[in-house]
């Protein structure tokens, strides 16, 4: 099985002994940790009876149930703590990821996200619960997909020094810093489609269009060459 754009990106970002793939459902990027040596073990977890019986196929047709151990249950639930020292949660909405991170009794020091989308909402999560944002990009797919790799460090996160606080959460503060194409290109259709509804003057729209003009003016910093 090929990984695609989304989960090869994914795949960059992850470098562990010991690393387990919470709702793993083909168990596809669990196969390729292995197999590109980024990692020695994989726990594949999956919460229903159908994408199980895929992940245990795909771990058994490979020949690779020394290294990948396919477990039942919900999120961090059938993970001992300090059993492994990351984790990834992939192809899940915010929401979703937020409930599983919640529900943990105890999470890795390196976690790796791919929420279909909202990543603000992770972004606030990790603010909150002692995360800093170390690498983020936006892999290729049906849309763009946040990737965001996170790390457990005490104190505020650096990544969002000097920008301003709404645009750097929504859109991200390594995105924003690096001027990412993709990204430029968003914010200026998000810029036409909300000056066009602007002129109503609804206070919700103009605010957001605030945010992302604040985004496209980080961009064209980042893009100034320094003096
Ligand atoms: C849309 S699939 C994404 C699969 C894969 N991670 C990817 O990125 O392609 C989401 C998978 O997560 C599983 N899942 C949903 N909630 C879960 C939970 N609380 N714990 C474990 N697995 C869960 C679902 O059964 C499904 O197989």
């Amino acid at each position: 099985m090929t990984l695609d754009a989304r989960l090869k990106a994914v795949l960059q970002l992850i470098r562990a002994a010991s690393h387990a793939d919470i709702g793993t459902d083909h168990a596809a990027l669990p196969l390729a940790l292995i197999r590109s040596c980024r990692c020695q073990n994989v726990i594949a977890v999956e919460l229903n009876a159908g994408p199980l019986q895929l992940a245990l196929a795909a771990v058994g047709r490979a020949g690779l149930g020394q290294q990948i151990e396919v477990r039942q249950g919900d999120g961090f639930a059938p993970v001992a703590p300090r059993e492994i020292q990351s984790a990834s949660l992939t192809g899940m909405g915010a929401r979703t990821i937020l409930g599983i991170l919640g529900r943990a009794e105890w999470l890795p020091p390196t976690l790796i996200l791919q929420p279909n989308a909202e990543p603000e909402a992770l972004r606030a999560w990790a603010q909150a619960s002692g995360y800093h944002l170390k690498q983020e990009v936006l892999a290729p797919g049906f849309w763009r997909y946040p990737v965001l790799s996170f790390e457990q460090v005490d104190g505020a996160d650096p990544a969002y020094l000097n920008l301003p606080a709404a645009a750097a959460l929504k859109f991200g503060p390594h995105l924003l810093r690096s001027a990412d194409p993709h990204l430029q290109a968003e914010l200026r259709a998000q810029e036409r489609r909300l000056s066009a509804l602007a002129v109503h003057g609804r206070p919700s729209v103009m605010e957001e269009l605030r945010v992302v003009r604040d985004a496209l003016a980080c961009l064209l910093d980042a893009l100034t060459p320094a003096p």
